[in-house]
C-alpha cells in the first residue's frame, strides 16, 4: 500500500517506522519530513495547501494517507479527502472542533458530566476582566483556538490574569483564537496523557503515558513541544483506568453522536489525576508528540492495518503490549523554545536506541540541525530505571553544537511523589 504521511516531526517519524514494519506498507511519502523520514520514503516540499496535497496524492495514487498534526484536522483535510473518494486517518472537521475550539470541548464535557476544571466562556474582554477581579486566583486562561501550545496561561493572582487577557483578546497575539477565551479553576494533582483509537461506538486505549512540557529539569522553565516522555505510567491503577474510560471517553464519544457527530481516529486525552480521580484538561484530536514515540515501540501490533480498521469500524477488543517500557528523551537546540541557532552538524555514533528525528536535514549525506527540537532517543527496557538508563546511555553517542536536553525524564514515574 502506498502511504502518506502529513507532518515533518518526531511524531511522524515514529508513525512512518511503526507503519513501514506494517506488512501492508510499501512506499511512504512524507510532506514534508525530516532527515530522518528519508530513510523510510520521499520527503516531499513544498505541498502546503489541501488543494495540491489532493492533487498529490491522486498523480501518485497515494492509497492511505495519516495525518500528524492538528492543524490540517481542524481545517478540515479529512472531509476534503472524502468527497475526493480518498482513504485517510483521522477525525473530520466537526469532530476535530474537540481540539480546535476548547470552548466546544468543554461543553461537550459539561453536557456529558466529564469530569473536568469548572468554567466560564467569554467573548468580552471587560466581561472576563470583571470576573477575574471578583475571582480568586490561582485560575487557569485559555485561547479558544489552536494556539500551537501557547495560549494557556496558569495564573497566580489577577494582574498576570488581566495581562493574558490583554494578550489574547486586545492585542490578538494568536489572532481569532483568541476570540474566545476560556477561564477556568485550576486543577492540582499529576499529569498524564491517554490516548486511544475511535472508531464507531468503539474506543480502545492505548498504554498511558506521561510528557514533559517544560524545558528544564523538575519541569521548571517555559513550555515547550515537549521534552521527552515515557509509557506506560506504572502509578496509574486499574481503576484510573477503567475510570477514564467509562467516565471520560465514552460520555465524550456519546455526546458528539448525540450532535451528530461520529468520531473515527485517535483522540487524546490530557488528563490531571486529582484527589477525587481523572479530570481532563483538554482533548487533542491526534498522536501526541513526543509520546507516541514512546508508544509505538511497545505495540505488538500490525500499526497499519490498526489505522485500517479503525476507519473500517472493525476494531479489535484489545491491544496487544510488549511488556517493557519504552522512555523517549528530546534532544533540542540550546535556546528552544525561545530564539535558537540551527544548521549544526548531527553526528551520531552507533548506539541500540531507536532515533526519531523531528528538526533535522540530510544534505550530501551529513545531517544538520533545522528546528527546536531535533532528535528523539528512545530506550526500551524491562523496566522504567533500565529505559531511562539506556536512553541517556545512548545520548552520550550523539552531538550537535549547543545541545540541550533533560536529565530527569521518566523520574515521575520512578519515583513518584
Ligand atoms: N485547569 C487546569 N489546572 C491546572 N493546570 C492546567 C489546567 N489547564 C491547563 N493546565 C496546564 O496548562 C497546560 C496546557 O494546557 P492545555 O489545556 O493542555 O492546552 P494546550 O496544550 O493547548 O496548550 C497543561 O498541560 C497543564 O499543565
Ligand atoms: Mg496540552
Amino acid at each position: 500500500m502506498k502511504i502518506m504521511i502529513i507532518g515533518g516531526g518526531g511524531r511522524e517519524h515514529a508513525l512512518g517506522w511503526a507503519l513501514a514494519k506494517s506488512e501492508g506498507g510499501r512506499d511512504f511519502y512524507f510532506l514534508p519530513g525530516n532527515g530522518g523520514t528519508i530513510s523510510i520514503g520521499h520527503n516531499i516540499k513544498g505541498l502546503k495547501d489541501h488543494d495540491s496535497i489532493i492533487d498529490f496524492a491522486k498523480k501518485e495514487r497515494i492509497e492511505f494517507t495519516v495525518v500528524g498534526p492538528e492543524k490540517p484536522l481542524v481545517d478540515g483535510i479529512v472531509d476534503r479527502f472524502d468527497e475526493e473518494g480518498l482513504s485517510i486517518f483521522g477525525p473530520s472537521k466537526e469532530a476535530s472542533q474537540l481540539e480546535g475550539s476548547k470552548a466546544f470541548a468543554k461543553e461537550v464535557m459539561q453536557n456529558a458530566n466529564v469530569p473536568t476544571a469548572a468554567f466560564e466562556i467569554f467573548d468580552d474582554f471587560n466581561a472576563a476582566k470583571r470576573y477575574i477581579e471578583k475571582k480568586g486566583a490561582p485560575f487557569v486562561i485559555k485561547a479558544d483556538g489552536l494556539a500551537g501550545g501557547k495560549g494557556v496561561v496558569v495564573c497566580s493572582n489577577k494582574r498576570e490574569g488581566i495581562e493574558a487577557l490583554e494578550i489574547l483578546m486586545l492585542e490578538r497575539k494568536f489572532g481569532e483564537s483568541g476570540e474566545i477565551v476560556i477561564i477556568e479553576d485550576c486543577l492540582s494533582g499529576i499529569e498524564v496523557s491517554v490516548l486511544a483509537l475511535v472508531s464507531g461506538d468503539k474506543i480502545l486505549p492505548f498504554i498511558p503515558s506521561q510528557d514533559h512540557k517544560q524545558i528544564y529539569d523538575k519541569d521548571k522553565g517555559p513550555n515547550t513541544g515537549g521534552m521527552g516522555a515515557y509509557a506506560p505510567v506504572p502509578f496509574i491503577s486499574g481503576k484510573d483506568t477503567t475510570r477514564i474510560n467509562k467516565e471520560i471517553f465514552t460520555p465524550t464519544i456519546n455526546e458528539l453522536k448525540k450532535r451528530g457527530i461520529e468520531y473515527k481516529g485517535v483522540l487524546y486525552a490530557g488528563l490531571m489525576l486529582t484527589k477525587e480521580g481523572p479530570e481532563v484538561l483538554e482533548f487533542n484530536v491526534r498522536f501526541g508528540d513526543p509520546e507516541t514515540q514512546a508508544i509505538l515501540p511497545l505495540l505488538n501490533e500490525d500499526f497499519l492495518e490498526l489505522l485500517l480498521r479503525t476507519n473500517e469500524g472493525s476494531l479489535p477488543d484489545k491491544l496487544d503490549w510488549n511488556n517493557q517500557y519504552a522512555l523517549a528523551v528530546v534532544l533540542a537546540s540550546g535556546g528552544y523554545p525561545g530564539t535558537y541557532e540551527k544548521g549544526f552538524e548531527i553526528v551520531i555514533r552507533e548506539n541500540d536506541c531507536i532515533l526519531f528525528h523531528a528538526g533535522t536535514k540530510i544534505e550530501d549525506r551529513v545531517l544538520y540541525t533545522t528546528g527546536g527540537r531535533v532528535l528523539s532517543v528512545i530506550g526500551v527496557s524491562d523496566d522504567l530505571e533500565g529505559a531511562k538508563q539506556k536512553a541517556y546511555q545512548c545520548i552520550k553517542r550523539i552531538s550537535f553544537k549547543n545541545m540541550f536536553y533533560r536529565k530527569d525524564i521518566g523520574d515521575k514515574g520512578i519515583k513518584p511523589l
